[in-house]
Protein backbone atom coordinates (compact mmCIF):
# COMPACT_ATOMS: atom_id res chain seq x y z
CA UNK A 1 0.00 0.00 0.00
CA UNK A 2 0.99 3.61 0.09
CA UNK A 3 2.79 3.46 3.93
CA UNK A 4 6.35 2.86 3.66
CA UNK A 5 6.92 -0.49 5.47
CA UNK A 6 9.59 -0.34 7.81
CA UNK A 7 10.83 -3.54 7.01
CA UNK A 8 10.38 -4.07 3.71
CA UNK A 9 12.26 -7.47 3.13
CA UNK A 10 9.88 -9.83 2.16
CA UNK A 11 8.71 -7.30 -0.77
CA UNK A 12 12.29 -6.67 -1.94
CA UNK A 13 13.04 -10.32 -1.91
CA UNK A 14 10.19 -11.45 -3.61
CA UNK A 15 11.18 -8.27 -6.36
CA UNK A 16 14.33 -10.03 -6.34
CA UNK A 17 15.58 -6.29 -5.40
CA UNK A 18 19.47 -6.02 -3.14
CA UNK A 19 18.39 -7.21 0.66
CA UNK A 20 20.14 -6.90 3.98
CA UNK A 21 19.45 -9.87 4.91
CA UNK A 22 17.24 -13.21 3.32
CA UNK A 23 13.82 -12.38 5.04
CA UNK A 24 12.04 -15.31 7.06
CA UNK A 25 8.54 -16.27 7.98
CA UNK A 26 6.82 -19.81 8.52
CA UNK A 27 3.91 -21.44 6.75
CA UNK A 28 1.52 -21.94 9.90
CA UNK A 29 3.31 -19.74 11.85
CA UNK A 30 0.16 -18.77 13.68
CA UNK A 31 -1.17 -21.94 15.26
CA UNK A 32 -1.23 -24.60 17.70
CA UNK A 33 2.49 -25.06 18.50
CA UNK A 34 2.59 -21.45 20.53
CA UNK A 35 0.66 -21.83 23.87
CA UNK A 36 -1.10 -18.51 23.13
CA UNK A 37 -3.10 -19.59 19.97
CA UNK A 38 -4.25 -22.99 21.82
CA UNK A 39 -5.22 -20.34 24.67
CA UNK A 40 -7.33 -17.80 21.89
CA UNK A 41 -8.95 -20.56 19.89
CA UNK A 42 -10.16 -21.86 23.47
CA UNK A 43 -11.38 -18.55 24.14
CA UNK A 44 -12.96 -18.55 21.05
CA UNK A 45 -14.52 -21.96 21.40
CA UNK A 46 -14.44 -23.47 18.19
CA UNK A 47 -11.88 -22.87 14.77
CA UNK A 48 -14.22 -21.19 12.53
CA UNK A 49 -15.42 -18.66 15.52
CA UNK A 50 -11.09 -18.10 15.45
CA UNK A 51 -11.69 -17.06 11.88
CA UNK A 52 -15.01 -15.03 11.79
CA UNK A 53 -14.40 -13.19 14.86
CA UNK A 54 -11.61 -10.29 13.04
CA UNK A 55 -10.55 -9.22 16.31
CA UNK A 56 -9.63 -13.01 17.64
CA UNK A 57 -8.12 -13.86 13.87
CA UNK A 58 -6.03 -10.53 14.10
CA UNK A 59 -4.52 -11.25 17.60
CA UNK A 60 -3.48 -14.63 16.61
CA UNK A 61 -2.07 -12.89 13.22
CA UNK A 62 0.13 -11.20 15.22
CA UNK A 63 1.35 -13.56 18.06
CA UNK A 64 3.81 -14.81 16.51
CA UNK A 65 5.36 -11.65 15.18
CA UNK A 66 5.34 -10.61 19.20
CA UNK A 67 7.26 -13.62 19.79
CA UNK A 68 9.72 -14.30 16.75
CA UNK A 69 12.07 -11.73 14.29
CA UNK A 70 9.61 -12.31 11.54
CA UNK A 71 9.65 -10.60 8.32
CA UNK A 72 5.87 -10.52 7.55
CA UNK A 73 2.66 -11.76 8.79
CA UNK A 74 0.18 -13.89 7.32
CA UNK A 75 -3.44 -13.33 7.81
CA UNK A 76 -5.05 -16.06 9.86
CA UNK A 77 -7.75 -17.75 7.72
CA UNK A 78 -8.06 -20.66 6.14
CA UNK A 79 -8.41 -22.14 2.63
CA UNK A 80 -11.78 -23.31 3.12
CA UNK A 81 -13.66 -20.44 4.33
CA UNK A 82 -14.85 -20.04 0.08
CA UNK A 83 -16.35 -23.69 0.36
CA UNK A 84 -18.23 -22.88 4.00
CA UNK A 85 -19.36 -19.60 2.14
CA UNK A 86 -21.00 -21.73 -0.65
CA UNK A 87 -23.11 -23.51 1.90
CA UNK A 88 -21.07 -26.57 2.56
CA UNK A 89 -20.83 -25.79 6.41
CA UNK A 90 -17.33 -26.21 7.56
CA UNK A 91 -16.17 -27.59 10.74
CA UNK A 92 -12.69 -28.16 11.99
CA UNK A 93 -13.21 -30.92 14.70
CA UNK A 94 -9.85 -31.13 17.23
CA UNK A 95 -7.34 -34.10 15.82
CA UNK A 96 -9.66 -35.08 13.07
CA UNK A 97 -8.72 -31.57 11.02
CA UNK A 98 -11.62 -30.02 8.31
CA UNK A 99 -15.27 -32.05 8.37
CA UNK A 100 -18.11 -30.61 5.38
CA UNK A 101 -21.48 -30.99 6.75
CA UNK A 102 -22.55 -31.00 2.95
CA UNK A 103 -19.61 -32.53 0.67
CA UNK A 104 -20.37 -32.40 -2.66
CA UNK A 105 -21.37 -36.01 -4.02
CA UNK A 106 -23.48 -35.09 -6.72
CA UNK A 107 -23.94 -34.27 -10.50
CA UNK A 108 -26.45 -31.64 -8.92
CA UNK A 109 -24.67 -30.53 -5.91
CA UNK A 110 -22.25 -28.94 -8.34
CA UNK A 111 -23.95 -27.61 -10.79
CA UNK A 112 -25.93 -25.48 -7.90
CA UNK A 113 -22.76 -24.20 -6.48
CA UNK A 114 -21.72 -20.52 -7.16
CA UNK A 115 -19.55 -18.22 -6.29
CA UNK A 116 -20.05 -16.73 -2.81
CA UNK A 117 -20.59 -12.54 -2.89
CA UNK A 118 -16.95 -11.71 -1.08
CA UNK A 119 -18.55 -8.37 0.40
CA UNK A 120 -21.07 -9.94 2.49
CA UNK A 121 -20.52 -13.84 3.00
CA UNK A 122 -16.68 -13.27 3.18
CA UNK A 123 -17.01 -9.96 4.85
CA UNK A 124 -15.43 -11.57 7.94
CA UNK A 125 -11.90 -12.13 6.08
CA UNK A 126 -11.60 -8.62 4.73
CA UNK A 127 -12.76 -7.27 7.79
CA UNK A 128 -10.01 -8.96 9.85
CA UNK A 129 -6.92 -8.20 6.85
CA UNK A 130 -8.76 -4.33 7.27
CA UNK A 131 -7.91 -4.84 11.52
CA UNK A 132 -5.01 -6.73 10.83
CA UNK A 133 -3.43 -3.93 8.59
CA UNK A 134 -4.42 -1.28 11.12
CA UNK A 135 -2.41 -2.94 14.01
CA UNK A 136 0.09 -3.93 12.23
CA UNK A 137 1.35 -0.43 11.20
CA UNK A 138 4.34 -0.28 8.88
CA UNK A 139 5.97 -2.89 11.07
CA UNK A 140 5.91 -5.97 8.68
CA UNK A 141 4.18 -6.78 5.21
CA UNK A 142 1.17 -9.08 5.23
CA UNK A 143 0.81 -11.63 3.22
CA UNK A 144 -2.98 -12.99 2.04
CA UNK A 145 -3.90 -16.32 0.74
CA UNK A 146 -6.21 -18.78 -1.05
CA UNK A 147 -6.00 -22.19 -1.55
CA UNK A 148 -5.78 -23.65 -5.38
CA UNK A 149 -9.16 -24.63 -6.59
CA UNK A 150 -7.81 -28.40 -6.93
CA UNK A 151 -6.64 -28.49 -3.72
CA UNK A 152 -10.15 -26.66 -2.29
CA UNK A 153 -11.96 -29.50 -4.72
CA UNK A 154 -10.21 -32.18 -2.84
CA UNK A 155 -12.13 -31.17 0.06
CA UNK A 156 -15.24 -30.37 -1.31
CA UNK A 157 -15.38 -33.62 -2.76
CA UNK A 158 -14.10 -35.96 -0.12
CA UNK A 159 -15.91 -33.89 2.63
CA UNK A 160 -12.61 -33.36 4.76
CA UNK A 161 -9.01 -34.33 4.72
CA UNK A 162 -7.90 -37.90 3.09
CA UNK A 163 -5.23 -40.27 2.32
CA UNK A 164 -5.96 -42.02 -0.85
CA UNK A 165 -8.37 -38.85 -2.91
CA UNK A 166 -10.33 -41.69 -4.16
CA UNK A 167 -13.32 -39.56 -5.00
CA UNK A 168 -11.61 -36.53 -6.11
CA UNK A 169 -9.08 -38.42 -7.84
CA UNK A 170 -11.63 -40.56 -9.26
CA UNK A 171 -13.55 -38.04 -10.85
CA UNK A 172 -10.87 -36.78 -13.33
CA UNK A 173 -10.99 -39.59 -15.30
CA UNK A 174 -15.12 -40.63 -14.93
CA UNK A 175 -16.59 -36.91 -14.95
CA UNK A 176 -14.11 -34.84 -16.15
CA UNK A 177 -16.55 -32.41 -17.59
CA UNK A 178 -18.04 -31.75 -14.06
CA UNK A 179 -14.79 -31.62 -12.34
CA UNK A 180 -13.45 -28.85 -14.93
CA UNK A 181 -17.14 -27.05 -13.75
CA UNK A 182 -16.30 -27.59 -10.27
CA UNK A 183 -12.91 -25.93 -10.84
CA UNK A 184 -14.18 -23.02 -12.76
CA UNK A 185 -16.14 -21.52 -10.11
CA UNK A 186 -13.75 -21.84 -7.63
CA UNK A 187 -11.10 -19.95 -9.65
CA UNK A 188 -13.74 -17.04 -10.23
CA UNK A 189 -14.78 -17.09 -6.57
CA UNK A 190 -10.47 -17.18 -5.93
CA UNK A 191 -9.99 -14.59 -7.69
CA UNK A 192 -12.81 -12.70 -6.13
CA UNK A 193 -11.23 -13.50 -2.77
CA UNK A 194 -7.96 -12.49 -3.37
CA UNK A 195 -8.66 -9.18 -4.96
CA UNK A 196 -10.63 -8.44 -1.88
CA UNK A 197 -8.22 -9.12 0.46
CA UNK A 198 -5.64 -6.92 -2.02
CA UNK A 199 -8.22 -4.13 -1.89
CA UNK A 200 -8.22 -4.56 2.03
CA UNK A 201 -4.60 -4.30 1.84
CA UNK A 202 -2.87 -7.25 1.89
CA UNK A 203 0.71 -6.37 0.89
CA UNK A 204 1.17 -10.12 -1.15
CA UNK A 205 -0.73 -13.02 -2.41
CA UNK A 206 -0.27 -16.83 -2.09
CA UNK A 207 -1.92 -19.46 -3.56
CA UNK A 208 -1.80 -22.54 -1.55
CA UNK A 209 -1.81 -25.86 -3.93
CA UNK A 210 -1.28 -28.43 -0.98
CA UNK A 211 -2.55 -31.47 -3.16
CA UNK A 212 -1.18 -30.76 -6.69
CA UNK A 213 1.55 -33.17 -6.30
CA UNK A 214 -0.70 -36.08 -6.25
CA UNK A 215 -1.57 -35.64 -9.80
CA UNK A 216 -0.20 -37.35 -12.76
CA UNK A 217 1.97 -35.19 -15.18
CA UNK A 218 -0.92 -34.42 -17.26
CA UNK A 219 -3.71 -34.21 -14.93
CA UNK A 220 -1.41 -31.41 -12.88
CA UNK A 221 -1.46 -29.09 -15.93
CA UNK A 222 -5.18 -30.02 -16.52
CA UNK A 223 -6.93 -29.44 -13.62
CA UNK A 224 -4.38 -27.77 -11.67
CA UNK A 225 -2.20 -25.15 -12.84
CA UNK A 226 -3.87 -24.20 -15.46
CA UNK A 227 -6.47 -23.01 -13.21
CA UNK A 228 -4.11 -21.17 -11.08
CA UNK A 229 -2.73 -19.49 -14.41
CA UNK A 230 -6.51 -17.67 -14.92
CA UNK A 231 -6.58 -16.83 -11.41
CA UNK A 232 -2.50 -15.00 -11.58
CA UNK A 233 -4.35 -13.66 -14.88
CA UNK A 234 -7.25 -12.21 -12.68
CA UNK A 235 -5.49 -10.58 -9.65
CA UNK A 236 -5.88 -6.42 -9.73
CA UNK A 237 -1.80 -7.06 -8.93
CA UNK A 238 -1.40 -3.07 -9.51
CA UNK A 239 2.28 -2.58 -11.05
CA UNK A 240 5.81 -1.00 -10.68
CA UNK A 241 7.08 -0.41 -7.58
CA UNK A 242 3.52 -0.95 -5.42
CA UNK A 243 2.36 -3.98 -7.29
CA UNK A 244 1.03 -7.37 -4.68
CA UNK A 245 3.69 -9.99 -5.29
CA UNK A 246 1.94 -13.41 -6.30
CA UNK A 247 3.58 -17.08 -4.67
CA UNK A 248 2.50 -19.76 -5.88
CA UNK A 249 3.02 -22.90 -4.13
CA UNK A 250 2.25 -26.37 -4.93
CA UNK A 251 3.26 -29.60 -2.12
CA UNK A 252 5.73 -31.96 -4.29
CA UNK A 253 5.50 -29.65 -7.16
CA UNK A 254 9.23 -29.63 -7.80
CA UNK A 255 8.85 -31.63 -11.50
CA UNK A 256 7.09 -28.62 -12.39
CA UNK A 257 9.14 -25.60 -12.21
CA UNK A 258 9.41 -24.55 -15.04
CA UNK A 259 5.75 -24.36 -16.45
CA UNK A 260 4.89 -23.14 -12.88
CA UNK A 261 7.11 -20.25 -13.27
CA UNK A 262 5.53 -19.11 -16.61
CA UNK A 263 1.95 -18.18 -15.10
CA UNK A 264 3.21 -14.72 -14.53
CA UNK A 265 3.47 -15.55 -10.51
CA UNK A 266 6.32 -13.53 -8.81
CA UNK A 267 7.55 -16.39 -6.95
CA UNK A 268 7.61 -20.43 -6.39
CA UNK A 269 7.26 -21.71 -2.76
CA UNK A 270 9.38 -25.02 -2.74
CA UNK A 271 8.68 -28.03 -0.73
CA UNK A 272 11.71 -30.17 1.28
CA UNK A 273 12.23 -32.55 -1.34
CA UNK A 274 14.16 -30.28 -4.00
CA UNK A 275 17.42 -28.77 -3.89
CA UNK A 276 16.79 -24.84 -4.43
CA UNK A 277 19.56 -24.10 -5.68
CA UNK A 278 19.39 -26.53 -8.13
CA UNK A 279 15.89 -24.86 -9.07
CA UNK A 280 17.32 -21.59 -8.75
CA UNK A 281 19.42 -22.63 -11.82
CA UNK A 282 16.64 -24.40 -13.73
CA UNK A 283 14.60 -20.88 -14.06
CA UNK A 284 17.54 -18.74 -14.37
CA UNK A 285 16.15 -15.74 -11.71
CA UNK A 286 12.73 -15.68 -13.66
CA UNK A 287 11.59 -15.64 -9.99
CA UNK A 288 12.04 -15.58 -6.55
CA UNK A 289 11.72 -18.84 -4.48
CA UNK A 290 10.35 -19.54 -1.29
CA UNK A 291 11.46 -22.41 0.81
CA UNK A 292 12.60 -24.89 1.82
CA UNK A 293 13.72 -25.92 4.95
CA UNK A 294 12.68 -29.66 6.25
CA UNK A 295 9.69 -29.10 9.05
CA UNK A 296 11.41 -32.19 10.58
CA UNK A 297 14.45 -29.79 11.40
CA UNK A 298 12.70 -28.16 14.24
CA UNK A 299 12.62 -30.96 16.13
CA UNK A 300 16.42 -31.18 16.85
CA UNK A 301 18.19 -28.73 18.89
CA UNK A 302 19.50 -24.94 17.61
CA UNK A 303 23.27 -26.20 16.79
CA UNK A 304 21.31 -28.85 14.17
CA UNK A 305 18.80 -26.23 13.18
CA UNK A 306 21.60 -23.74 12.12
CA UNK A 307 23.46 -26.20 10.42
CA UNK A 308 20.66 -27.27 8.01
CA UNK A 309 19.93 -23.64 7.79
CA UNK A 310 23.31 -22.64 6.46
CA UNK A 311 23.01 -25.79 4.00
CA UNK A 312 19.94 -24.24 2.61
CA UNK A 313 20.95 -20.66 2.27
CA UNK A 314 24.45 -21.85 0.76
CA UNK A 315 22.56 -24.17 -1.60
CA UNK A 316 20.50 -20.72 -3.06
CA UNK A 317 23.65 -18.83 -3.37
CA UNK A 318 24.12 -15.06 -3.20
CA UNK A 319 21.73 -12.67 -4.15
CA UNK A 320 18.51 -11.59 -3.40
CA UNK A 321 15.25 -13.29 -5.16
CA UNK A 322 14.99 -15.82 -1.72
CA UNK A 323 12.13 -16.23 0.91
CA UNK A 324 13.42 -18.34 3.78
CA UNK A 325 10.05 -21.02 4.93
CA UNK A 326 9.94 -24.35 5.65
CA UNK A 327 9.03 -27.03 3.12
CA UNK A 328 5.39 -27.05 4.50
CA UNK A 329 3.41 -26.02 7.83
CA UNK A 330 5.07 -26.16 11.29
CA UNK A 331 3.54 -29.14 13.25
CA UNK A 332 1.91 -28.03 16.27
CA UNK A 333 4.33 -30.56 18.77
CA UNK A 334 7.65 -28.73 17.75
CA UNK A 335 9.07 -26.59 20.09
CA UNK A 336 8.44 -22.55 20.02
CA UNK A 337 12.12 -21.78 21.13
CA UNK A 338 13.25 -23.69 18.36
CA UNK A 339 11.56 -21.33 15.88
CA UNK A 340 13.13 -18.74 17.49
CA UNK A 341 16.33 -20.28 17.01
CA UNK A 342 15.50 -20.85 13.22
CA UNK A 343 13.96 -17.17 12.37
CA UNK A 344 17.89 -15.98 14.01
CA UNK A 345 19.96 -18.31 12.44
CA UNK A 346 18.43 -17.06 8.78
CA UNK A 347 18.64 -13.82 9.80
CA UNK A 348 22.49 -13.97 11.09
CA UNK A 349 23.61 -16.05 8.44
CA UNK A 350 22.38 -15.04 5.61
CA UNK A 351 24.08 -11.58 5.81
CA UNK A 352 27.34 -12.84 4.28
CA UNK A 353 25.47 -14.06 0.99
CA UNK A 354 24.14 -9.97 0.24
CA UNK A 355 26.71 -8.31 1.24
CA UNK A 356 27.81 -7.67 -2.51
CA UNK A 357 25.02 -5.30 -2.49
O1 LIG B 1 -0.08 -19.92 8.07
C1 LIG B 1 -0.78 -19.34 8.93
O2 LIG B 1 -0.39 -19.11 10.08
C2 LIG B 1 -2.12 -18.80 8.48
C3 LIG B 1 -3.26 -19.60 8.67
C4 LIG B 1 -3.53 -20.86 7.85
C5 LIG B 1 -4.30 -21.92 8.38
N1 LIG B 1 -4.53 -22.83 7.39
C6 LIG B 1 -4.79 -21.99 9.77
C7 LIG B 1 -5.26 -23.28 10.29
C8 LIG B 1 -3.23 -21.18 6.52
C9 LIG B 1 -2.38 -20.43 5.50
C10 LIG B 1 -3.88 -22.44 6.25
C11 LIG B 1 -3.85 -23.09 4.93
C12 LIG B 1 -4.44 -24.42 4.79
N2 LIG B 1 -5.57 -24.94 5.37
C13 LIG B 1 -3.97 -25.39 3.88
C14 LIG B 1 -2.81 -25.20 2.95
C15 LIG B 1 -1.51 -25.33 3.63
C16 LIG B 1 -1.14 -26.69 4.04
O3 LIG B 1 -0.97 -26.91 5.25
O4 LIG B 1 -0.99 -27.54 3.13
C17 LIG B 1 -4.78 -26.54 3.98
C18 LIG B 1 -4.63 -27.83 3.22
C19 LIG B 1 -5.82 -26.23 4.91
C20 LIG B 1 -6.96 -27.08 5.30
C21 LIG B 1 -6.95 -27.35 6.74
N3 LIG B 1 -7.36 -26.43 7.70
C22 LIG B 1 -6.47 -28.49 7.43
C23 LIG B 1 -5.89 -29.72 6.74
C24 LIG B 1 -6.62 -28.25 8.80
C25 LIG B 1 -6.32 -29.17 9.93
C26 LIG B 1 -4.89 -29.02 10.22
C27 LIG B 1 -4.50 -29.57 11.53
O5 LIG B 1 -3.28 -29.42 11.79
O6 LIG B 1 -5.32 -30.10 12.29
C28 LIG B 1 -7.15 -26.95 8.95
C29 LIG B 1 -7.40 -26.24 10.21
C30 LIG B 1 -6.41 -25.18 10.52
N4 LIG B 1 -6.16 -24.13 9.70
C31 LIG B 1 -5.65 -25.03 11.71
C32 LIG B 1 -4.93 -23.83 11.59
C33 LIG B 1 -4.04 -23.17 12.59
C34 LIG B 1 -5.65 -25.97 12.92
C35 LIG B 1 -6.94 -25.72 13.59
C36 LIG B 1 -6.92 -25.87 15.07
O7 LIG B 1 -7.13 -27.01 15.52
O8 LIG B 1 -6.77 -24.84 15.76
Amino acid sequence: MSVKLINDRLLRALRRQPVDMTPVWIMRQAGRYLPEYRATRKQAGDFMTLCKTPELACKVTLQPLQRFNLDAAILFSDILTIPDAMGLGLRVVENQGPQFAHPVQSREDIQKLSAPDIDTDLRYVMDAVRLIKRELGNKAPLIGFAGSPWTIATYMIEGGSSKQFSRAKGMLYEQPALAHRLLEVLSQSIIDYLNGQIEAGVDVVMIFDSWGGILSHDAYKEFSLSYMEQIVDGLDTGDGENNVPVILFTKGGGLWVEAMAKSGCDALGVDWTVDIGAVRKRLGGRVALQGNLDTAVLYSDPMMIRKEVAKVLASYGEGSGHVFNLGHGIHPDIDPDNVAALVDAVHELSEPFHSGG
